[in-house]
């Protein structure tokens, strides 16, 4: 399997990511997405729209502001109760997520439901060697939110403190009545919103696995009371066969489902995808039935009455929610990784290829004039007709071989080649990136041939 340093080189060589700020001899955690990563980002963006929003007649877009009324926060639980149990080796001053500490230390646990007092009895009695140093000497457990601050206005005091959303979820709940009175939605639908999110994480790390700023997609889907554990299996396997249909191999994939004593107190049932990432299992996808705890938290403290009225029974209720939360980076190493490829070929070189689904792939084609002067024209002719519809890439320097593995490197399905017959017949040569198959096709044909490719 790649490791994670073969990813971390291969994507800063290639241009997919940048370290942030590098100039300047960088920001810790922080990465920037190059040409083709930015175009990764994009796709995965739009693969998830194109299944959880345009192709589920039920489910509508959000894009909701960044920064939110202070009340949101105090009404979610997130001014009080987003913290993460803190300590710090005595020895070497380094600072660690307490629950981190157990289950790296004992996979088998699960640290999430366990208070402050039970975590430090655990690092004591078990002598939790410190990741740094070694040593076993921790300072007391304290609780450290994890939201930004920043003010609003010129002055600094406490009035205008305002916060970087920590999540993208409450921006729906508080736009709930306006989506279902405009949309006239009934009860099963759905909020869709992919956006920027913000946490002031005690231990990010392993590259863009968990970052202080970082892209959402959430979906929050509001079912009857009563319904909530049938949707939630429902979109469980929704989730699984979305990651499965664009390429991950099943069993790089888990369901981690929580047990009683490990769920929040607002769910009735959590479970979490995880991937097998070059540091193996962790988090990918968290999906969960929060009943009515947030739309009752903000009714409470709005004073608004945010209850449904059902149309069929004449019932009024507060719906329930289930709710998959999926990070874009996250999805995008997990992309990567799984993608990434090194054949030796007969001749001893190596192919450097990344067998990412087409619908994802930065560039679906790459259009290649066999000889620049005499096919240049004609090929860009090409690349601009299809450009209209796909992020296509034109590529005229260096000999067709070389430009073959360059594409193959970046994921580019197909190599469109325009050569002596193009002039004759308006055909040109589409080879396939992981079969090296090539097939004559008419150039009126290659946009339907494309669509086709990157169905999923
Ligand atoms: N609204 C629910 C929620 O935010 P979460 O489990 O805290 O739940 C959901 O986050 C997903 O967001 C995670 O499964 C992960 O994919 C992504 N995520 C969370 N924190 C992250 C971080 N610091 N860096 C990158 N991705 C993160």
């Amino acid at each position: 399997m790649v490791t994670l340093d073969q990813i971390v080189q291969y994507a800063k060589s290639t241009g997919f990511i940048f370290q942030g700020s590098e100039l300047y001899g960088g920001l810790a955690n922080t990465w920037d997405y190059g040409p083709l990563g930015s175009l990764l980002k994009k796709n995965i963006k739009d693969a998830w729209t194109l299944k959880f929003q345009r192709e589920t007649p039920n489910n509508v877009l959000l894009d909701s502001s960044i920064l939110l009324n202070s009340e949101v926060w105090k009404a979610s639980g997130h001014v009080g109760g987003f913290s993460d149990p803190l300590t710090e080796c005595k020895s070497c001053n380094q600072r660690f997520r307490a629950d981190q500490l157990i289950e790296n230390h004992d996979n088998t646990l699960n640290a999430d439901g366990w208070d402050t007092d039970k975590m430090y009895q655990y690092l004591v009695e078990h002598k939790v060697p410190c990741p740094n140093c070694d040593k076993s000497d921790y300072l007391p457990i304290r609780k450290f939110n994890m939201m930004f601050q920043t003010y609003q206005g010129v002055i600094l005091e406490q009035a205008n403190q305002i916060f970087l959303r920590p999540e993208t979820a409450q921006g729906i709940f508080i736009q709930f009545k306006n989506i279902q009175r405009s949309t006239r939605k009934k009860i099963p639908f759905g909020v869709c919103q992919v956006g920027k999110a913000f946490r002031n994480e005690i231990t990010p790390g392993n590259f863009i696995f968990r970052t202080r700023e970082f892209e959402q997609m959430e979906l929050e889907y509001f079912v009857k009371p009563g319904t909530e554990l049938d949707w939630f299996d429902y979109w469980k396997t929704y989730c699984m066969d979305w990651l499965v249909n664009l390429g991950l191999r099943k069993d790089d994939l888990a369901f981690d489902d929580h047990s009683p004593e490990a769920l929040s107190h607002y769910s009735n049932a959590t479970t979490d995808i995880k991937y097998r990432f070059p540091w193996g299992f962790d988090e990918l996808w968290g999906i969960a039935s929060r009943t009515d705890f947030d739309l009752k938290a903000h009714q409470t403290h709005s004073g608004e009455d945010l209850t449904y009225l059902d149309p069929e029974s004449n019932e009024r209720y507060l719906p329930y929610v289930i709710e998959p939360s999926v990070g874009v980076e996250r999805l995008l190493l997990a992309f990567l990784t799984s993608a990434y490829d090194e054949e030796t070929l007969d001749n001893g070189d190596i192919r450097q290829i990344l067998h990412i689904h087409p619908a994802l792939a930065p560039y679906k084609a790459a259009v290649l004039p066999l000889i620049k002067k005499s096919h240049g024209e004609k090929a860009f002719a090409v690349y601009q007709m299809l450009s209209k519809y796909f992020d296509v890439s034109y590529d005229e320097t260096q000999s067709i071989g070389k430009r073959y593995r360059r594409q193959d490197s970046i994921g580019t399905y197909l190599c469109i080649t325009v050569d002596h017959d193009t002039e004759k017949d308006e055909t040109v040569t589409v080879r396939n990136r992981d079969t090296m198959e090539q097939v004559r096709i008419p150039i009126n044909e290659l946009k339907a041939y494309i669509e086709e490719a990157v169905k999923f």
